[in-house]
């Protein structure tokens, strides 16, 4: 087999068979073919696309690249959630201890964070002895016993796509539904999971900006499920401002706390209700994701949520007392409020204004060996459709140093101000079973 020929193929539109994108995808992760190679058939998938098939037998091959973890001895239908990526993004925090409330086994591999959102490793390595290694063997007896465990995503788990991703990053490749589709499944696939919710972001802070292209997104990376034999669900989510008021890191876990006591921010809890209940569902706990929801209602306002939050943290390592005393998380030296100079509606937001600003500060990566302030962070203070007045505080600025002129700038663009109050927001647009 040659590649040029697979190339030819693809830029005339034809599909590729299994055999010949294992060929591709083995003979890349071995490095017997040139970037310059793959590049152009990644070029020619761009504009050519790949059909279902083709989709599922490249995340396949992209699964099998590397190791496959074996969570066999893990009782019952394992889930995970998988978010593409937003500002603010608390929800893996909260729904952990939701759904182990419920018996279902929750075994969570999780990224950390680059660019304008964050990852929910960096964020519970806040909390004071978290940690996020875990030998295989304490992952699954954590899960057997109480339900639940995250490790960070480590060992050789998929090198097809951290290979082609760094190439598609510096050619023009990144947004291709079907690469950005097996790329987001593969790892899931790997990480041994039998059912997966993901929550598809979508509005100004995501990477999908538009719902036409979320939707898309959506019902290929659920039907790479169907074809691979997981259990997948999407739903699709607001993103068009940051999700609650916290974007950082100990501040999101602050925030995660109050959603569990029950006094989150609405959009938080409604997304992360139905996240929660399609896991649920998925792991066979229920049949239907109202009774989830109202059962998880309850759950927080009876307090267990809390303790088995309390719980998830002591079996990592980490110091449960953060939960009722959150000033023990890291604090930052400086808390600088953001006053409007406009009066009006806030009509829309930039939320990847709010995601980069909060990255300046500290609370994110540029580059991958950025290290993380933990306490830095933005308290967004208004929200779409909340009426501000010359004066008021748009958001809070926590901060380590004092200088934050560059990043008062960039976060005061975020807002967009309007005379007239905007329709109330969608929080979740559509879910692709
Ligand atoms: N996230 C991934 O893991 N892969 C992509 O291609 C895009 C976002």
């Amino acid at each position: 087999m040659r590649i040029v020929d697979l190339i030819n193929k693809k830029k005339h539109g034809e599909r590729l068979t299994k055999e010949e994108i294992e060929f591709v995808i083995n003979g890349y992760t071995s490095g017997d073919l040139p970037d310059y190679q793959v590049s152009a058939l990644l070029m020619a998938i761009y504009f050519k696309g790949m059909d279902t098939q083709e989709i599922a037998d490249l995340t396949h091959a992209m699964v099998h690249s590397g190791d496959v973890v074996d969570l066999s001895q893990i009782q019952g239908i394992k889930v995970d959630k998988h978010s593409t990526g937003g500002v603010g993004d608390k929800i893996s925090l909260i729904v952990i201890p939701l759904v182990a409330s419920v018996g279902v086994p929750v075994a969570k591999m999780s990224g950390r964070g680059l660019g304008h959102t964050g990852g929910t490793i960096d964020k519970l390595e806040a909390i004071e002895g978290f940690k996020v290694e875990l030998s295989n063997e304490t992952f699954i007896n954590n899960v057997n016993t109480y339900k639940m465990a995250i490790v960070g995503q480590t060992g050789n788990l998929t090198p097809a796509d951290k290979k082609l991703y760094a190439l598609r990053d510096v050619t023009g490749t990144i947004d291709s539904i079907p690469l950005i589709a097996s790329s987001i499944m593969s790892k899931k696939i790997a990480a041994g999971t039998d059912a997966i919710v993901l929550d598809v972001k979508v509005g100004s802070g995501a990477f999908m900006k538009s719902l036409d292209d979320a939707r898309e997104l959506a019902k290929t990376m659920v039907n790479i499920g169907n074809a691979l034999n997981r259990k997948t669900v999407a739903v699709i989510t607001n993103m068009d401002q940051p999700l609650g008021h916290e974007v950082g890191n100990a501040n999101e876990i602050k925030e995660a706390i109050e959603v569990l006591r029950g006094h989150g921010a609405e959009d938080e809890t409604q997304v992360a209700l139905t996240i929660a209940s399609y896991m649920a569902v998925l792991g066979g706990a229920f049949k239907e994701t109202t009774e989830a929801k109202a059962h998880f209602e309850k759950v927080i306002a009876s307090g267990e949520a809390i303790e088995l939050l309390k719980k998830f943290i002591e079996i990592q390592g980490g110091n449960p007392q953060v939960v009722d005393h959150p000033e023990k998380l890291p604090t930052a030296k400086y808390h600088l409020d953001i006053k409007s100079d406009m009066e009006g509606y806030i009509a829309g937001f930039d939320a990847e204004k709010v995601g980069i600003a909060a990255m300046m500060l500290g609370a994110g990566r540029r580059r991958k060996e950025d290290v993380i302030d933990f306490a830095a962070g933005i308290t967004v203070a208004k929200k779409m459709g909340d009426h501000v007045n010359l004066g008021d505080v748009l958001c809070v600025l926590h901060s380590n140093s004092p200088d934050v002129l560059e990043v008062e700038k960039v976060v005061r663009t975020a807002f967009m101000f309007s005379s007239n109050q905007p329709e109330p927001t969608q929080y979740i647009y559509e879910i692709i079973e």
